[in-house]
């Protein structure tokens, strides 16, 4: 017998205010043609003013908690996946603990942009194996809007803000890939790529904030070559074939690097869960956002195969297969 991490209940928060297309064609020299042939989006979210990550945090983290039939009280730990948090510390987890009444446990964050959830997910999932947690909280949220150059109309146009939120609960499992909870995390990064996607500013090398910056094409590149590869290695880890995957849940950066990654393992369109188009890109909270979405539609089962991945600055990049 062994320890597996099971999906007790998801959820998902969007800021109110909608960022469309066309807005954005009055702000920067762009189109809503161009963004909707060279990415998917049509819309995206913009958190309000004093509204932050944490708020977005614990408001999808609420959905996910309801869903599971649980109190905060009842989580041991809380994984908070950010690029742009409250504060440079404290973790803006511990943030969300407060907001959520939790008195006990552990939070804090784990940074690895995009890619967040992934990584996010597998601390968490380490934690319940090893029996240091029996239930965790993993959340992706992002304020991207705060760290966007609104005069770069090559970055501007693809961000959103969101965030998700996933319970994670112990449950015994028979070490098979019928389990259902998480069965495999597969993590990868490589430094070298730092200048194609970054933020160019920080409190020990500029003691500012910064702006987003990035060499989309050479990212994209780069993006549909890695997200394959971690594609293939998480289905030879399980031993199970593409046609057992029942969703792909991809990072939502662009719909053309989502259908080219998927096309290259010959997955149907029809099982490729997709948001891209009304939340853009929400760095870490695009999955777990991508997650409630199809979840709370019905979609999304109880037993149903999940593949998930993601590719971000770093570059990081990774995969999860999870049984729901
Ligand atoms: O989540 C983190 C990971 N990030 C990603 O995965 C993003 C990966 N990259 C991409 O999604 C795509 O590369 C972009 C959507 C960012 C760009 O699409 P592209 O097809 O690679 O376009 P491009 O960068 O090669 O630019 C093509 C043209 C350029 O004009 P010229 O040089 O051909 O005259 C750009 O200046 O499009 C121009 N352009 C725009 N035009 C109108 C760039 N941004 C815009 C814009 N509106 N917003």
């Amino acid at each position: 017998m062994v320890k597996r991490a099971v999906v007790a209940g998801c959820g998902g928060y969007l800021p109110e205010k909608v960022l469309t297309n066309q807005d954005l064609a009055r702000m920067v020299d762009t189109s809503d043609e161009w963004i909707v042939q060279r990415t998917g989006i049509l819309e995206r979210r913009i958190a309000a003013e004093g509204e932050f990550t944490s708020h977005l945090a614990a408001a999808a983290s609420r959905a996910a908690l309801g869903r599971a039939g649980m109190e905060p009280s009842d989580l041991d730990l809380i994984v908070l996946a950010t690029a742009t948090p409250d504060e440079t510390f404290p973790a803006t987890a511990t943030r969300v603990q407060n907001e959520l009444g939790m008195t006990r446990g552990a939070a804090f964050d784990v940074q690895a942009v995009c890619s967040g959830f992934i990584y996010a997910l597998n601390v968490a999932d380490n934690f319940i194996r090893l029996g240091q947690a029996e239930s965790a909280l993993v959340i992706g949220a992002e304020t991207f809007s705060r760290i966007l150059d609104w005069t770069d109309r090559a970055t501007c146009v693809l961000f959103g803000d969101g965030a998700g939120a996933v319970v994670l609960r112990a449950e015994e499992g028979t070490g098979t890939a019928e389990d259902r909870g998480v069965l495999s995390n597969h993590l990868h990064s490589d430094g070298r790529h730092h200048d194609l996607l970054f933020v160019d500013g920080g409190p020990s090398s500029t003691r500012t904030v910064g702006h987003l910056r990035m060499a989309g094409r050479d990212v994209f590149r780069h993006a549909v070559v890695n997200l394959a590869s971690v594609m293939r290695e998480a289905l030879a880890t399980a031993g199970v074939d593409p046609e057992d995957v029942d969703w792909v849940v991809p990072h939502q950066a662009n719909l053309r690097i989502i259908n080219s990654t998927s096309g290259k393992l010959g997955m149907p369109a029809e099982k490729v869960i997709v948001t891209v188009d009304r939340h853009a890109n929400t760095s870490a909270a695009s999955i777990p956002l991508a997650l409630a979405d199809a979840a709370g539609d019905g979609r999304i089962k109880p037993g149903d195969l999940c593949l998930l991945e993601a590719m971000g600055g770093g570059f990081a990049w990774g995969a999860s297969l999870v049984r729901w």
